[in-house]
């Protein structure tokens, strides 16, 4: 054995001998007065630490490591775990049980693993609130994976594949607050998609391949005040499908193929919209966007995009000549 290797086993059987802390190798331990939290950053890590942490770890996080699997029986001798955070690891599955025995768990971190698809119930044992599995390979999202009564209120399935927002899972979540949707490959929102999801205050749907939305989209999710919908493929927008959200402090529709938008589409009390990098057609008809931008503060310029004699020249500088309004 090394040198580094015995050093690090010295110090931890003398911390063993004296009946006090012991820290995996490895790994940083932060014994606080509520909380004892263990960071393993090491690639050197491939297999989980179980034999050497803290009985009562509170926060454990495993990051860019080789690790490839974990059990219920490893995640067993820490009952009292509130936050397990294994970013940038190589899982590639999750055992049904994982969770069984984590009775205080109320944050897992996926981030950034090899995940293609979970088992049913691989959710069910802790109460869970935070559920982030960020750039996975997951397909499809099954409503099983988390229980009816579910209270969960965050959930972050950003860089994943797909095509389809998971209503089904949706469902369960009524206490559901913010909703990582982007980077997919979702093309439509169906009416339902959002429909029970009364308590939701932010929706990030950016980099998807949305063309349109339909009016009914987002009806029921009147506690909204963050959307995010640019970098997707919007040609136009129902002049109706932001109405009643009467919170929406910030919109982002920026980067999309719109030309034109309706009169009364933005509701009067967005006070940020960005609108910029969408083609818009500078005729008569944009007299509404025209208005809408020259009442509003500060926000980003959107610019014309067509007729060729306009083109680039920031829409709320324009003069009602200009615009064909008047001779
Ligand atoms: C965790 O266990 C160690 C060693 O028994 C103890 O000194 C420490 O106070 C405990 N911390 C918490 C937060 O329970
Ligand atoms: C961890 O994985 C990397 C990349 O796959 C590899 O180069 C390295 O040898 C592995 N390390 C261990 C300790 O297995
Ligand atoms: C959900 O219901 C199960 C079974 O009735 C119960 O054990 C669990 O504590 C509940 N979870 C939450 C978050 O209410
Ligand atoms: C979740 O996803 C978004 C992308 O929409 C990202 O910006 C955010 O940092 C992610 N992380 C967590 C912990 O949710
Ligand atoms: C909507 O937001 C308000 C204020 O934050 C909150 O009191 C209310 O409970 C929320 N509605 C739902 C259905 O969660
Ligand atoms: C949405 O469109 C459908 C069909 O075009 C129409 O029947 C319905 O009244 C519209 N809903 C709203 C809220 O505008």
């Amino acid at each position: 054995m090394e040198y580094r290797g015995l050093l690090a086993l010295a110090v931890m059987l003398s911390f063993r001998c004296h009946g006090a802390l012991s820290c995996p190798v490895r790994c940083t331990c932060h014994f606080g007065l509520r909380s004892v939290e263990v960071v393993c950053p090491d690639a050197e890590l491939s297999r989980y630490p179980s034999d050497s942490l803290p009985g009562n770890t509170t926060s454990l996080t495993i990051q860019f490591t080789n690790l490839s699997s974990v059990s219920a029986h490893e995640l067993g001798v820490t009952p009292l775990l509130q936050e397990l955070h294994l970013p940038g690891n190589g899982l590639s599955s999750l055992p049904e049980d994982l969770l069984t025995g984590l009775h205080h768990l109320h944050t897992i971190d996926l981030t950034g693993n090899q995940l293609k698809e979970l088992p049913a119930h691989v959710f069910y044992h802790a109460p869970l609130v935070n559920l982030v599995l960020k750039d996975n390979l997951l397909t499809s999202v099954n409503s099983d994976w988390l229980p009816a009564n579910s209270s969960v209120t965050w959930l972050n399935l950003s860089g994943n594949e797909l095509r389809k927002v998971p209503s089904a899972l949706l469902q369960k979540l009524s206490h559901l607050e913010t909703l990582h949707l982007s980077q997919n490959l979702l093309e439509t929102l169906p009416s339902e998609s959002f429909h029970f999801l009364h308590a939701l205050e932010r929706l990030y749907l950016e980099e998807n391949k949305l063309k349109t939305l339909e009016n009914e989209t987002f009806t029921h999710n009147t506690n909204l005040t963050h959307l995010f919908l640019q970098k997707n493929k919007l040609q136009s927008l129902p002049a109706t499908v932001f109405h009643g959200l009467d919170r929406l402090q910030y919109l982002d529709l920026s980067e999309n193929q719109l030309t034109f938008l309706a009169p009364d589409t933005l509701g009067l009390g967005i006070s940020f919209v960005d609108l910029t990098l969408n083609p818009w057609n500078c005729d008569a008809k944009i007299e509404y966007l025209w208005k809408r931008l020259n009442k509003a503060a500060v926000q980003p310029e959107p610019k014309c995009a067509a007729p060729e004699t306009l083109k680039d020249k920031v829409i709320a500088a324009l003069t009602r000549k200009e615009l064909g309004l008047e001779e």
